[in-house]
């Protein structure tokens, strides 16, 4: 069986501190394949740190989720509305 291809939503603070270590201790079961952020940077900035070659980067998870390659998604978003 191939390694499981993970998408990651929300890369802030629990991306950080540990869901990206946490799973870079999995490498032989599963690879990050798909990160998005709405301040695209961090996305890439994860992109490059911890996923693969040609790890793909969205703003819009809409996006992330088209791909029917991705096996898991991990949604790290806050769970209150900080926008209003
Ligand atoms: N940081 C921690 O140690 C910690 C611990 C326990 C639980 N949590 C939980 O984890 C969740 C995330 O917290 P955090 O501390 O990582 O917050 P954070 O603000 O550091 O990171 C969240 C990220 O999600 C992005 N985001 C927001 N809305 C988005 C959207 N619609 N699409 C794509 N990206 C989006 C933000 O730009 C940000 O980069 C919360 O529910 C929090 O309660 C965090």
């Amino acid at each position: 069986m191939g390694k499981l291809k993970l998408g990651i939503i929300g890369c802030g603070g629990i991306a950080n501190q540990k869901h990206f270590p946490a799973l870079s201790k999995f490498k032989e079961l599963c690879e990050l394949v798909a990160f998005c952020d709405v301040v695209v940077e961090r996305a890439e900035k994860s992109a490059k740190q911890y996923g693969t070659e040609d790890a793909k980067v969205y703003s819009d998870y809409h996006e992330l989720l088209k791909d029917t390659s991705i096996d898991i998604v991990h949604v790290l978003t806050p769970n209150v509305n900080t926008s209003s």
